[in-house]
């Protein structure tokens, strides 16, 4: 299928081909200098102390719920309203997710009171999820874990770039989580970062990510080291020189790009609500400055969003859905509800995310807001 306009795109250019070709030339493709050079320039930019770059977010996660210590008999508290991986980390550990509700109509985030009813005894940890790089209310969900001894995980992978009081999204928990998926505000094709300040954390990140190896092939190399311990369970999801470089290229470019993306949230408003007032925009009054990862509307209650949906795509515009709520799919739910999450599962069902790109012009978001007038009218 053709897009007249795509949900999302990639800015690749001249810069990343170079980076690539540089690597490829230096005959050195798994993980070395340049990741460690992608991993300082990434912890210097969100302020973390240690950063390792990963294979995907989905590791990321994985990792950060084995630090935090969660296994078999312990519960996480975790939104519905995310993608499966945020959920699925916590059960890779043999603990279970517990679904929390989001705020409402404009904050589509988790709910600092819905947090503390599903809190038990068996609570070890919180994970949050900056909806659209749009902040979850940190500083409360901070205070509460920090009262009732909970770590908490960011899963900032719609976040890299957004702000809460002037601390990156990512670094406000003990453990945060990026993604660089080929539809995230800066891409490896495949690829992630996890971050955090604790020292303890940053000696067993690096072992989970490779085997539970002491050494890596890199230092042996470089002629650090001959041989290895292995010193516990480990996994291999390390992330690799071609993407590394492709990532620091990408970080380079993300301020500007995330300064575009606001813009463009503020053109997709303005023009919204002009000729479909109808269309509630969430998180207009939202706190401090967000990636702008993802432009999501509600439409209004009864509308045919599949018709919808259709009638875009007959106009040539992609649109998408975020997300099916977890607690409805068969495998978190042995296919009955045993959730009651009633905005989550209101609004899900009413959500739309359009294109949002940094290459996507004003007339674009426009020819988008015309294209959702139009489908709006009965047939
Ligand atoms: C909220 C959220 N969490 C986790 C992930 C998993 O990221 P990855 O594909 O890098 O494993 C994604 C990816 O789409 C995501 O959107």
């Amino acid at each position: 299928m053709q897009w007249k306009i795509p949900l999302s795109d990639i800015d690749f250019g001249p810069e990343e081909k170079i980076a690539v070709d540089n690597v490829l030339q230096s005959r050195w493709l798994t993980m070395g200098s340049v990741t460690q050079e992608f991993e300082q320039a990434f912890a210097a930019y969100v302020g973390a102390k240690y950063a390792f770059a990963v294979t995907n977010a989905t590791a990321a996660l994985h990792m950060a719920c084995v630090v935090a210590g969660l296994g078999e008999g312990d519960e996480a508290i975790v939104p519905s309203l995310t993608f499966v991986a945020t959920a699925n980390a916590v059960r890779y550990t043999g603990a279970t997710p517990v679904f929390a509700d989001i705020v409402g109509e404009h904050d589509l985030n988790i709910s600092y009171h819905s947090v503390e009813n599903a809190i038990s005894e068996k609570t070890r940890a919180i994970l949050v999820m900056h909806y659209g790089g749009y902040a979850c209310d940190m500083p409360s969900i901070m205070e509460l874990a920090r009262e009732r001894g909970l770590k908490v995980i960011e899963d900032a992978a719609h976040a890299v770039g957004s702000e809460l009081d002037g601390m990156k999204l990512g670094v406000w928990g003990d453990v945060g989580c990026y993604s660089f998926f080929s539809n995230k505000n800066m891409t490896t094709g495949e690829g992630g970062m996890i971050v955090t300040n604790n020292d303890a954390y940053s000696q067993r990140l690096p072992l989970l990510r490779s085997h539970g190896m002491t050494s890596l092939t890199w230092d042996r190399h470089k002629g650090h080291a001959w041989s290895y311990d292995v010193v516990g369970l480990g996994y291999n999801y390390r992330i690799d020189e071609i993407r590394s470089a492709l990532g620091k290229v990408q970080l380079g470019k993300l301020t500007a790009n995330n300064d575009r993306r606001r813009c463009l949230t503020q053109v997709y408003r303005d023009a919204l609500q002009e000729l479909t007032p109808q269309v509630v925009v969430p998180f207009e009054n939202h706190a401090g400055i967000s990636a702008a990862h993802l432009m999501s509307v509600l439409l209004p209650a009864g509308t045919n969003r599949s018709s919808f949906m259709d009638s875009m795509k007959s106009q040539g515009i992609q649109t998408s859905i975020h997300y099916p709520p977890i607690h409805t799919f068969t495998a978190f739910s042995g296919g009955k509800a045993k959730y009651s999450l009633p905005n989550t599962e209101e609004i899900a069902a009413r959500e739309i995310t359009l294109p949002l790109y940094s290459a996507m012009s004003d007339e674009d978001v426009v020819t988008v807001a015309k294209a959702i007038a139009h489908a709006l009218i009965p047939a």
